[in-house]
């Protein structure tokens, strides 16, 4: 029982990390929370800092799951047969450290990264076609919430199709759970006022 709760814990404070915040303000000095979308993930550091600490952000943010979920080897070894249920609970946990920080006030990010990072451990194969995934969303739309939410939906699909029920169940929970964390970004939708990013065809056609 004691591993289990160091495991948790470790998992939990990893994920809480918000290394957008800490990037914004101890390197851009600029509080991403209270600039462009308020959030603290890749999107928002592209936004408002530029495309190199957002891609520092996002890869730091893909470890978080990925590390989380290896936390499993680390501390739970010898693991048992089902090892993989505990690199997805451990990964689960470090994407709800990501989006429920304790050093936010228990805000956060809304787990888009740190989901598809629990994938890196868990299937690397699965990992590439989700990203393929977001990417020929983001292609089609511009929109990086609409291809984040797109993304758990059609992913999930995929993982049963490879008779990853588990893991299905997994992302289908996790998809309710970001789609909440998502709803400012589906009230700005609602009313066409989503924010876009310079990529993708409906970006392309508008220039
Ligand atoms: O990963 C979050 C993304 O789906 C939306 O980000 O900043 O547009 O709310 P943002």
């Amino acid at each position: 029982i004691f591993k289990i709760i160091v495991g948790i814990l470790a998992a939990y404070f990893l994920g809480s990390i918000p290394f957008g915040y800490l990037i914004g303000k101890y390197v851009y000095h600029k509080d991403i929370m209270q600039v462009g979308s308020g959030n603290i993930g890749t999107t928002n550091t592209f936004r408002v800092l530029g495309m190199f600490p957002g891609l520092i952000v996002f890869i730091l943010d893909v470890l978080k799951g990925t590390v989380g979920g290896l936390l499993a080897y680390l501390i739970w070894s010898p693991l048992p047969d089902n090892r993989h249920y505990l690199i997805l609970a451990a990964g689960v946990i470090a994407v709800l450290g990501h989006t429920f920080s304790v050093w936010l006030n228990f805000k956060g990010g809304k787990g888009v990264a740190s989901s598809l990072g629990i994938l890196l451990a868990y299937s690397p194969k699965l990992f590439v076609i989700s990203l393929g995934i977001f990417l020929i969303c983001l292609l089609l739309t511009s929109i990086v919430s609409i291809s984040s939410l797109l993304n758990f939906f059609f992913s999930t699909i995929v993982f049963w199709y490879y008779d990853e029920k588990f893991l299905a169940l997994v992302a289908a929970i996790l998809m309710v759970y970001v789609t909440y964390l998502h709803r400012s970004n589906l009230v700005r939708m609602v009313h066409g006022k989503e924010n876009t990013v310079k990529f993708g065809i409906p970006y392309w056609i508008r220039q």
